[in-house]
């Protein structure tokens, strides 16, 4: 190298500017994320598939691997394995589709230490760059990327939920409809009569219409109103995003009869929801968060009927009725030397559905485990749930039988997480 060119490299990389490795097959994916580093100041090479990026990389002065992880050739799993062969130090973050995210286990495994979904937003993706390059630990980065899997698996949920949804606002509609143009022909056949009021008869039909029937119609067209309001706030109320205090106080009926709300578009005429309640007070907790396990736990039983119901009709016998029932207690703290224990909540959600194998019960809660066929579940439904009650200073435990049914139990503090440490 001359000495020109050593000075023109030198001004070209300034220090500190720090280099991506970027290895995408899609062109256009690509292109466009160079553009967005090297507007951040990042300096980029690009490689459209493992082999040649694995090579780049042993060549050295790479600071940071952005992979995807469906490329031909070798994919970005292995990629990610053969780098950490030679290198244990370098950062390494993963484009994934939210539909490939069963991979986003292994890739952790193998030494990821981040990941972005698709499709790629400027802010998050330039956000996880720079934490990346922060060196931020492999754990803090988790932990917040599990929040943001816990709105996105929130916001899937919603999807799976929206057509019984728009089902139920239809209901409603067509009865406020049809009350309303009843109103509307009845005005039309007044009308002759309103001109003749001298006639008794006119004033006693006018009078039936306008105090009687109006009334009815009225009645049940704004029943139907509020039954559209009450599931589009459920609906708002369940995408909430923001983080709410965790010692709200909340009223546990009000957060399971949200959750019933939003889920019972999805139960059919056969299955039933029981609730029982003893001593119920108010605890201290995060509506939105706890909702959302309500609500993952209340599909989870319904699909479990559902797929008992139906391998019942294939082999013949008869329609079963399915039941979901949910009890919730709250037992007062025991005396003991050290003082009182806290006073603590048990809630109950119980199925009589297909019950869950003895070889799968200890693997429920894991990531992305699921029996569900692909595109049904992402298996991350118990684990949000174990996270948020855990966070919420509880825990949650199952039992089940095969054939049988299956119970997922809850303990909660009734002062909230904080109190009970
Ligand atoms: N009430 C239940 N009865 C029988 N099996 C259950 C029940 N709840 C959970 N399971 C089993 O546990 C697995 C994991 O549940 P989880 O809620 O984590 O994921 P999922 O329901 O498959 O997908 P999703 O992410 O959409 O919730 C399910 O696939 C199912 O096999
Ligand atoms: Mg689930």
């Amino acid at each position: 190298m001359d000495e020109a060119s050593e000075f023109s490299n030198l001004f070209l990389e300034p220090m500190g500017q720090r280099t991506v490795l970027l290895v995408d097959d899609d062109r256009i994916v690509a292109e466009y994320l160079v553009k967005l580093l090297e507007g951040a100041g990042y300096k980029t090479i690009t490689c459209p598939d493992g082999e040649s990026a694995f090579e780049r990389f042993e060549e050295g002065g790479i600071d940071l691997v952005i992979t995807d992880l469906m490329m031909p050739g070798i994919s970005g799993l292995d990629l990610i394995r053969k780098i950490r062969l030679i290198d244990k130090e370098v950062n390494i973050v993963v484009i994934t589709g939210f539909g490939n995210m069963e991979i986003f286990i292994d890739t952790v495994r193998a030494g990821a230490g981040d990941f972005i979904v698709k499709p790629i937003e400027k802010e998050q993706f330039l956000k996880a760059v720079d934490r990346a390059l922060e060196k931020k630990s492999l754990s803090e980065s988790l932990i917040a990327r599990t929040r943001q899997l816990l709105n996105s698996e929130k916001m899937a949920t919603v999807g799976v939920l929206s057509t019984g949804i728009a089902h139920e606002i239809n209901n409603p509609t067509t009865f406020i409809r049809t009350n309303l143009q009843l109103m509307n022909e009845y005005i039309k056949r007044l009308r002759p009569r309103l001109d003749k009021l001298d006639d008794r008869k006119n004033v006693d039909v006018t009078r039936n219409i306008i105090l009687k029937e109006f009334p009815t119609m009225i009645s049940e067209a704004l029943k139907g109103t509020e039954r559209i309001e009450k599931i589009v706030s459920g609906i708002k109320h369940y995408a909430y995003m923001g983080e709410e205090p965790l010692d709200d106080s909340v009223d546990l009926r009000e957060v399971i009869a949200q959750a019933v709300n939003l889920v019972r578009s999805k139960l059919r005429r056969h299955i039933t929801i029981k609730e029982s309640y003893l001593n119920l007070k108010e605890i201290k907790g995060q509506f939105s968060k706890l909702e959302q396990v309500f609500v993952n736990l209340l599909i989870n039983a319904a699909d479990a009927v559902e797929e008992k119901i139906k391998r019942n009709r294939a082999s013949g016998d008869g329609d079963m009725a399915g039941e979901i029932d949910v009890s919730a207690t709250i037992f007062e703290g025991d005396e003991t030397a050290e003082g009182r224990t806290p006073d603590y909540l048990i809630l109950t959600f119980y199925d009589n559905g297909e019950g869950i194998e003895r070889d799968k019960i200890n693997r429920v809660f894991d990531p992305f485990f699921t029996t569900k066929p692909i595109g049904k579940g992402t298996g991350l439904g118990l684990y949000l749930c174990y996270e948020i009650i855990k966070q919420h200073g509880g825990d949650i435990t199952v039992q089940s039988s095969r054939g049988e049914g299956t119970a997922f139990i809850i303990r909660l503090p009734v002062e909230g997480a904080a109190r009970s440490q």
